[in-house]
């Protein structure tokens, strides 16, 4: 049941979660990067840590405390997540949650000074970053793994495509068109989909949410 949480739901496990942004420098002083609290993430990594898993966070920069009982990786571009994350799962573990918000695209040149402002237009060439989630469920050491989806429109038959294409066990997906979820809110509500099924978590504080996604990837993950 949703209010009774399990405390050793995951014990014994490791399980691996990515949050917040990466931020890829354009030059000294600039960068682009994406829209990300790191909230959910951080609940997450929290609520794993609270049904007894031995919890790694991978985190790009955030501003949030470092939840109780979790180790902490801070990163900052989306190459350093992916060799971050490449790390862990090398070593071994059994749930990997990729809740990052990586940016799609970096520079492909970071210029070593700031950049003078010269003509009326400028041109910036971006080139692909590895896709993190991807690389670990194609692992020699595969572990369960969980992708994030956060979407504008068609929310469910973008997350399912996401959810094959990248071979997940599962993914948790949320319409951040809305006020009052995702993003900076407290609240949030994901439809949670994997192979063969799918289940509503309806609009709560982001602590339950987070529960209540551990508590399926627990079920899931004791199945496969
Ligand atoms: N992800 C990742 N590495 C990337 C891009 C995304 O690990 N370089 C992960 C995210 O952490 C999330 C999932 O992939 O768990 C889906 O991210 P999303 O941005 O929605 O999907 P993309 O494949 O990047 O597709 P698009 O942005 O075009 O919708
Ligand atoms: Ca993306």
């Amino acid at each position: 049941a949703a209010n009774v949480f399990d405390y050793n739901l995951l014990t014994g496990l490791h399980v691996v979660v990515t949050a917040g942004p990466t931020r890829e420098a354009i030059d000294p002083v600039r960068y682009i990067t994406n829209q990300s609290s790191g909230k959910m993430g951080y609940a997450i990594a929290e609520a794993a840590a609270e049904a007894g898993a031995r919890v790694t966070l991978i985190s790009g920069p955030v501003n949030l405390p470092t939840p109780t009982r979790v180790k902490r990786i801070d990163v900052v571009r989306a190459e350093d997540m992916y060799n971050a994350s490449m790390a862990v799962v090398d070593e071994g573990c059994d749930v990997f949650i990729a809740t990052a918000a990586v940016a799609d695209y970096r520079p492909s040149v970071t210029a070593e000074h700031k950049i003078k402002k010269s003509t009326e237009e400028i041109h910036l060439t971006l080139v692909k970053n590895p896709d993190i989630v991807a690389a670990v469920s194609a692992h020699a050491k595969r572990p369960f793994t969980v992708g994030f989806a956060a979407e504008t429109r068609d929310v469910v038959a973008y997350a399912q495509a996401k959810l094959d294409n990248k071979k997940l066990d599962m993914i948790a997906t949320n319409d951040v068109s809305g006020e009052n979820v995702g993003f900076n809110s407290d609240n949030n509500a994901l439809t949670v989909i994997w192979p063969g099924g799918h289940k509503v978590l309806p609009l709560a504080a982001k602590r339950q949410i987070a529960k209540q996604l551990i508590e399926l990837i627990a079920i899931r993950h004791k199945r496969d």
